[in-house]
């Protein structure tokens, strides 16, 4: 099997634990262990100190499936598979439901993998680009262009990384509608589901939306719990998710024991682990919002319906790998330019989900006056 070099993942090895500031990082602060267990409850607590160093059972803890499954209307414990964060399910997917012959279409710019692991299982790929000049916004009747009789699959990312934009629910009811008229399978990628600033704009979730729809739910981001590495698939098509249990086989087999427990945990705590993480975000959200209104010749971004992650423009004329660059050798603070996800137009990738992000954005803008 041949894939391209993931450019996100290579730049955060470089930088992430080199740089001193992160932010350009998309998960809420993440939790420690006595932290996530004093949200726990007794249930949880007790499964935790029960823990046995086993195999675990491959599609995921019976406890853990059903609890996800509570996040759905109308989904079942069966109807859910447990993964070694939602990466492995990312990849399982597109080696399962995509081959030579059959045409994906990818919301673009996207978090690599949803169009390149597309691309290695042998799939023709056509990208579904959102605009800065039309807000992110999703087109339905350029949905509608792309989609040809080979299109096996259809995949969107919401709310969406890199620009934290979440579609009109007339323009999501109308792409699911068109998935079905076209036999084509929509894949969403729900790991910033949570993020939403505002519940009117939660979309459903695709499995919620259609029979043979496919959501991808994770940990990773408004979670904070990355380090867990636990996300999952939730649909109603069985046969899919027998497929995809049986390529599993083929990666970790099962998940970690310690962290489906604390998965558990932290899912039945999600109203507190949630609150944490929002306070945070909705607290450097309104710095964003100063620094935007001061700084209109440097900056200028749409402001994502969701946190913990937006794609403002620099307005200078120095390119935006260069100035990430300096920025981050000089200052320390690293953000997550625009080339990593192949796009053109000056942007990069803030996050605004940690702590410490009023002292990196303080940095950020000593920088910028420099
Ligand atoms: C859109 C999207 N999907 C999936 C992932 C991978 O998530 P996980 O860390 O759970 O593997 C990421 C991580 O950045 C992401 O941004």
């Amino acid at each position: 099997m041949r894939i391209a070099e993931f450019k996100l993942e290579r730049y955060f090895a470089r930088w992430e634990f080199e740089a001193k500031l992160l932010l350009g990082s998309s998960d809420a602060d993440s939790f420690g262990l006595e932290e996530l267990l004093t949200l726990a409850d007794d249930d949880s607590r007790q499964l935790w100190h029960d823990m046995r160093f086993g195999y675990t059972e491959s599609p995921g803890h019976p406890v853990l499936r059903a609890t996800i499954a509570g996040l759905y209307d109308g989904i079942s414990a069966d109807e859910v598979l447990v993964f070694a964060g939602a990466e492995e399910a990312i990849f399982t997917f597109a080696n399962v439901a995509l081959g030579a012959g059959d045409h994906a279409v990818v919301m673009w710019p996207a978090y690599q993998s949803l169009h390149e692991t597309a691309r290695a299982a042998g799939a023709d790929v056509s990208l579904l680009r959102l605009r800065y000049q039309k807000a992110w916004a999703l087109d339905p009747d350029e949905l509608s262009s792309l989609v040809k009789p080979t299109t096996a699959c259809v995949v969107f990312n919401i709310p969406h990384n890199p620009t934290g934009a979440i579609p009109e629910r007339g323009a999501f009811d109308a792409a699911v509608a068109l998935c079905e008229r076209a036999g084509a399978r929509l894949f969403v990628d729900e790991v910033y589901r949570y993020g939403e600033l505002d519940i009117k704009h939660r979309l459903p979730a695709a499995c919620e939306a259609s029979p043979t729809a496919v959501s991808l739910g994770g940990l990773a981001k408004p979670f904070g719990l990355a380090g867990l590495r636990i996300g999952w698939i939730a649909t109603k098509d069985r046969t899919l998710l027998t497929r995809m249990a049986a390529f599993k086989d083929y990666l970790t087999i099962c998940s970690s024991a310690p962290s489906e427990l604390l998965a558990i945990a932290a899912l039945r705590a999600r109203d507190r682990v949630l609150a944490r993480n929002r306070a945070i975000a909705l607290s450097n959200l309104s710095l964003l919002d100063d620094l935007f209104a001061r700084r209109p010749k440097d900056l200028e971004w749409v402001r994502p319906p969701s946190w913990p992650i937006g794609f403002p423009r620099l307005l200078r004329p120095e390119p935006i790998e260069e100035f990430s660059a300096r920025l981050v050798e000089r200052t320390g603070v690293m953000i997550a330019p625009e080339t990593i996800f192949d796009h053109r137009g000056n942007h990069f990738r803030i996050g605004f989900g940690r702590r410490d992000m009023p002292v990196a954005l303080g940095r950020f803008e000593a920088f910028l006056d420099a």
